[in-house]
């Protein structure tokens, strides 16, 4: 399998020391991942994960602030990300979004935080990187009243076939990681061979939610062809098919990555 975009891993997450990356960004190139989405979960990973872009040519970054963050974002956030955004390398906007789950910010900061950036996606026309655990409503009702111009991604998907179905006219798609190995996974397994073909991407989600049979250790690029494997197996397609598939799929997700 070659050619593989992993469209969400956090090289900007402390689990990776700066001086490792080469060596983590080889492991992913020998492992057929050739390009690697860095997301951004607040300023200063998302000035590490454009520094990164920078640096690598097969990396690229998303910026903007994750609702686990939204208490703690300055007030002049919103310019910090404009300029940023502004970046060659930046495909997106995100990660951003709700989190009922952990519910580290309050709930009434982390709507803001999500609406706010929707607008600055939209006046800047890039993409959106959303995370939703727990917040399948509210997320969906953003995401009517946005109407994101550029579409977007929900990573690591969780919600319902039937939820997915009412996204997709928003141009939006779905990326899945290593959940879809573990065991007990079948809801997600059914949402996975359901979806339009079109509407797949591939993300490992490091350092977290490493694949079997690496699950329960720092997740990396590198281990996104266990998730490609089983994806393939699911939806009954080769690798070669998979690869390709998924590939033109995150390159019209992330139009700024078919451009490079
Ligand atoms: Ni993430």
């Amino acid at each position: 399998m070659n050619g593989l975009i992993d469209t969400h891993a956090h090289l900007n997450d402390e689990a990776f020391a700066p001086a490792e990356i080469p060596a983590v960004v080889e492991r992913a190139q020998a492992a057929g991942v050739g390009r690697i989405i860095v997301p951004g979960y607040d300023l200063p990973s998302s000035r590490r994960a454009v520094e990164l872009a920078e640096a690598f040519p097969g990396l690229y970054a998303t910026v903007g602030v994750h609702p686990h963050q939204a208490a703690e974002a300055p007030p002049y956030y919103l310019a910090e990300l404009r300029a940023l955004a502004r970046g060659g390398k930046v495909v997106a906007l995100g990660e951003i979004g709700l989190d009922y789950h952990y519910a580290f910010s309050p709930r009434e900061i982390q709507l803001r935080a999500f609406q706010e950036q929707l607008e600055l996606a939209g006046e800047l026309s890039l993409p959106v990187v959303i995370h939703d655990r727990e917040a399948h409503a509210d997320t969906l009702r953003l995401l009517v009243e946005s109407q994101p111009p550029a579409g977007g991604v929900l990573h690591c998907y969780s919600g319902s076939l039937e939820l997915a179905e009412q996204l997709l006219p928003l141009g939006l798609r779905f990326s899945f990681g290593g959940a879809v190995t573990f065991p007990n996974a079948r809801r997600l397994l059914e949402v996975v061979r359901g979806l339009p073909a079109e509407a797949l991407l591939l993300e490992t989600d490091s350092p977290y939610l490493a694949p079997v049979p690496q699950r329960g250790r720092r997740n990396e690029p590198a281990y996104l062809k266990l998730v490609a494997e089983r994806v393939a197996e699911l939806r009954g397609w080769t690798p070669e098919e998979l690869a390709l598939r998924t590939t033109a799929n995150a390159r019209a997700a992330f139009p700024a990555l078919a451009a490079q």
